[in-house]
């Protein structure tokens, strides 16, 4: 709800709306005497105080957002009936950045990932599309990301970060490689939220009115360009402005400048997918463009500021659960682990009823059979059946309406790596990444920022493991890295430059 400031104050009161005697002085018996555990004012704006802070994000938990508009300018409905994507529609949105591995209030600067969430409040129910400023991710099996980020995050005893657990992970987990390629590059260090792409990341399947599915990644290209900054740029921001990127677009936006993205789809024909040249469901990858070349929707703009940050951006719960008629997941294991993931971390984060908090709440009816719970205020009228099937009129679930996708699937259960096409490798695209996107400039950059980092690696059978890695990558670079490492050609600056210990 917003509540405007009235000209003439409103008297204070109770959160029951009784109106209190002071907000400067307790009840004490005499003005020097002990306090009045009865002054219930007292008690309810402490005890409120107490209770301000949920839990943060698990990852992801600094970051920031606008909300905006998106319009579709193209038509795509060959490919899917979402009404969100159909010719000329426009849909209110959401917005959320984030960094992945810092916790509240650590420094916007630090190099990681960036997390790129929208939500689409569209006439079917939320849809959102929770991505990266990267087009892949670290692993591609969800049953690792615990460990991968408990690696990244700090050590139990002393609570720091620390590179050897961070290497040890990634370098035993060669199908790290494409994302750290990344990572270590300038794609690790943007200038802005503004200024960077954004990806659904994952292979979602699409649907269309008669039925024809297709596979599709989703692009965000900034209309204000790709723009990073350097480490050194990086650590002295870190340490004069830690909410520099939050900043950034809470200012931009108040000036009426609003930032903006073409969204773009790859689409696969569902058939493609099974006998593509590599796994097109595996996380790790991108697929070429030549292949599948982008295929624009519409533009995203962001235009109006959160009023409140904690209603609006911090009890913003995204998921990639939230799909609608016409779009659904994919065989991709880490999506089908993400669909779990989110809703749980957000029942435990938020309440159970997150859902109606009006940031989460869909402009699209609610209708179901679930009731009750903490903080429930929406509720059906008191003639609605409780329970399903019933013969008084209640909700009726209807396939056809639905929508859902889905694919031929057979075989034992097993706990197995997916089965390997002739072009699967861990190392064949990062290694494409290095040689053929990165100019000698940034080439320099990526092996100066991989050797300060790895320097910090104290354990020398994962410092030699990281030179195997990014021989795999490069046999150059590993080369070049071995060498650096050798003669100590790291700075202490750099050492610490991923470690996020560099003020
Ligand atoms: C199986 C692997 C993964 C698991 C289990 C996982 C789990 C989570 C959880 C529990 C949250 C916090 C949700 C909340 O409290 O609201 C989160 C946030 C987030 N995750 Fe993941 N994640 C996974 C992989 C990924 C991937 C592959 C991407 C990007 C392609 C991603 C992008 C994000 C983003 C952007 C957020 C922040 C959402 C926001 O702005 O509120 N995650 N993740």
């Amino acid at each position: 709800m917003t509540e405007t400031t009235p000209t003439t104050p409103q008297p204070t009161t109770t959160q029951t709306g009784t109106p209190v005697g002071s907000d400067a002085h307790s009840l004490t018996a005499g003005a020097n005497g002990a306090t009045a555990l009865h002054d219930r004012y007292l008690v309810e704006k402490l005890a409120q105080f107490n209770r301000e802070r949920i839990p943060e994000r698990i990852v992801h938990a600094k970051g920031g957002g606008a909300f905006g508009t998106f319009e579709v300018t193209e038509d795509v409905s060959r490919y899917t009936r979402a009404a969100v994507f159909q010719p000329g529609t426009t849909t209110e949105t959401l917005q959320r950045f984030s960094s992945v591995a810092g916790e509240q209030g650590s420094p916007d600067t630090w190099r990681d990932v960036r997390g790129f969430s929208v939500k689409f409040y569209t006439t079917e129910g939320n849809y959102d599309i929770v991505g990266n400023n990267t087009p892949v991710f670290f692993i591609r099996d969800g049953i690792k990301f615990p460990d991968f980020i408990h690696s990244q995050k700090r050590l139990p005893g002393s609570g720091l970060r620390d590179a050897d657990m961070q290497w040890d992970f990634w370098t035993l987990s060669p199908e790290s490689a494409h994302q750290v390629t990344y990572l270590m590059g300038d794609r690790g260090l943007p200038r802005s939220w503004r200024e960077m792409p954004g990806f659904g990341s994952h292979t979602y399947q699409w649907i269309n009115a008669e039925g024809e599915r297709f596979w599709v990644k989703y692009h965000f290209t900034s209309n204000q360009g790709n723009i990073e900054m350097s480490g050194s740029e990086a650590e002295l921001i870190a340490g004069a402005d830690a909410d520099y990127y939050r900043r950034d677009l809470f200012e931009a936006i108040e000036a009426g400048d609003f930032p903006s993205w073409d969204v773009h789809v790859q689409v696969m024909p569902y058939e493609d997918g099974k006998t593509y040249r590599f796994n097109p469901f595996d996380v790790t990858k991108v697929w070429p463009h030549a292949d599948y070349p982008l295929i624009k929707v519409g533009t995203h703009t962001l235009d109006r500021n959160p009023e409140n940050f904690f209603a609006q951006i911090e009890q913003a719960a995204f998921s990639p659960a939230n799909l609608v008629p016409g779009i659904d997941a994919s065989p991709d294991k880490m999506l089908m682990a993400r669909i779990f993931s989110y809703p749980d971390a957000q029942r435990y984060r938020v309440g159970a009823n997150y859902n109606q908090i009006p940031v989460n709440a869909p402009i699209a009816p609610v209708n179901n059979y679930s009731q009750d719970g903490s903080a429930r205020h929406g509720f059906n009228a008191p003639s609605t059946p409780v329970y399903a099937p019933n013969s008084l009129g209640g909700p009726v679930a209807d396939a056809a309406a639905a929508g859902e996708g889905g694919w031929e699937s057979d075989g034992d259960l097993v706990r197995s790596a997916a089965t390997l096409r002739s072009e699967d490798s861990d190392f064949g695209q990062a290694g494409t990444l290095y040689r053929e996107v990165y100019d000698d400039a940034a080439k320099a950059r990526f092996l100066e920022t991989i050797t300060g980092a790895i320097s910090g690696v104290t354990r020398p059978e994962v410092r030699e493991r990281a030179i195997w890695y990014w021989t795999q990558v490069d046999a150059e670079l590993g080369a070049s890295l071995g060498r650096n490492l050798e003669s100590g050609a790291e700075s202490a600056n750099e050492a610490a430059e991923y470690v996020g210990v560099a003020d």
